[in-house]
């Protein structure tokens, strides 16, 4: 053991003398690792109440299907906070004050409003801006909040009483927004609050950040469902 140990220091060592990062992209390592483990997740979370896995098409409306089980089955259409984070023009935002209709129901919304505050795939720093403006509900159970959620989001939860069931609702796709949104609300979570995932299946953003949440903080939980193919996933803690 002591040899083996011994022998891998020296590997490492030499690894970093001769600059490994220059032979091996961190980035594809990485990418590759996600991947296999984002595939076994999916193996060992199959059985669920609502999942359309192996599914040959893209359907974005089938994520409403989602809520639409999930609402049901946990009695969400109740006194419930709901918080969205990224919410962009708000048609999601949009979506959850039309469809909970309690009058005790409160829902809270956070977005820079100026889009995404880093590079995304494909997706530039400021995509999915609703251009300044915040969107427009017909409702009066709201509140927005603009800003970085780095910004936001402490002091929203210094007043915030974190009693009622609570949907969190986590649409801001970046890795860094997802895991520090996690972080900051593990405190306030209860038993039976849920968890919705937009991009769950994005190996190195809302996968990473979630699988390293759920680990750092051994996070109990429940896979409710999933759509178009774990493109969108729903949790239930435990
Ligand atoms: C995919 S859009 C949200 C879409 C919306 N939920 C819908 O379904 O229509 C992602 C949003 O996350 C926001 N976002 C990402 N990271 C953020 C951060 N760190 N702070 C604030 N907003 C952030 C972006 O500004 C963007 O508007």
């Amino acid at each position: 053991m002591k040899r083996l140990l011994f022998l891998r220091g020296k590997l490492k060592g030499f690894f970093f003398f001769l600059h490994g990062h220059r032979f091996f992209s961190a980035h594809i390592f990485s990418f590759v690792g996600s991947m296999a483990a984002l595939s076994k997740w999916i193996q060992n979370h199959k059985k669920l109440g609502h999942n359309d896995f192996y599914s040959f098409k893209f359907d974005y409306s089938r994520r409403e299907q989602l809520f639409e089980h999930v609402i049901k089955q946990e009695e969400l259409d109740n006194a419930i906070d709901y918080l969205e984070f990224g919410v962009s023009k708000g048609d999601s935002f949009r979506w959850w004050t039309a469809r909970i209709r309690h009058p005790e129901a409160k829902f809270y919304g956070f977005d820079t409003f100026t889009g995404l505050p880093e590079d995304w795939g494909p997706f530039k720093k400021g995509d999915m801006s609703s251009g300044d403006s915040l969107p427009e509900i017909n409702d009066t159970r709201f509140q927005f909040y603009q800003g970085l959620f780095q910004q936001t989001l402490l002091p929203f939860l210094a007043t915030f009483d974190p009693s009622r069931k609570k949907v969190i609702h986590m649409d801001a796709d970046l890795y860094t927004a997802t895991l520090y949104v996690l972080t900051l609300i593990t405190p306030y979570l209860r038993s039976g609050d849920v968890i919705f995932f937009d991009e769950f299946n994005v190996p190195q953003h809302e996968f990473k950040a979630f699988t390293e949440w759920a680990n750092s903080f051994y996070i109990k939980y429940e896979v409710l469902g999933a759509v178009n193919n774990y493109y969108q996933v729903a949790i239930k803690i435990r």
